[in-house]
């Protein structure tokens, strides 16, 4: 387990689009934390390091964002197996992407053994963070 604190939404992507740079494909990105807790932002600089040009956005309402060799999945509104085999999710883990899935709490089941765990707390600080990485492939 590694533990990383940033102090500022560009710190946190600036660790993010390093920590790209050591991803395979097929790698699953499993994150966990509160509304507002930076998720996104990680995975805006997530993409960078992946070199994806497009703007990133929350996928909340669109559940995915397909970038090709990224997939990004905001499971917020998941409850059932049924609403998750909709999203595209196992195809996207059988075509080999790499995946950053938001809110992993509602899909906990669905997640493969190897997943890497990425949980982002809120601080004392507003712009505060802690980022806890389990399960590195490294
Ligand atoms: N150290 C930090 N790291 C990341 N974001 C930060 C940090 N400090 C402040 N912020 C702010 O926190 C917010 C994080 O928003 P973001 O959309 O990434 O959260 P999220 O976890 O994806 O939330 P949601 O569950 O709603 O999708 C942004 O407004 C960002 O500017
Ligand atoms: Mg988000």
């Amino acid at each position: 387990m590694r533990e990383i604190k940033t102090t500022s939404v560009a710190e946190t992507e600036a660790f993010a689009e390093d920590f790209a740079k050591t991803l395979k494909a097929k790698d699953v990105l499993a994150f966990f934390g509160e509304m507002g807790a930076g998720k996104t932002a990680f995975v805006r600089g997530l993409a960078k390091g992946l070199g994806i040009t497009e703007n990133i956005s929350s996928p909340t309402f669109a559940i995915v964002n397909d970038y090709g060799a990224l997939a990004h999945f905001d499971m917020y509104r998941i409850e059932t197996w049924e609403d998750l085999y909709s999203t595209g999710f196992f195809d996207c883990i059988d075509q080999g992407k790499i995946l950053a899935v938001e809110w992993s709490e509602n899909i906990e089941n669905a997640l493969p053994e190897n997943a890497i765990r990425i949980t982002i707390t809120k601080g004392e600080g507003e712009n505060d963070r802690t980022i806890t990485i389990e399960g590195e492939t490294e």
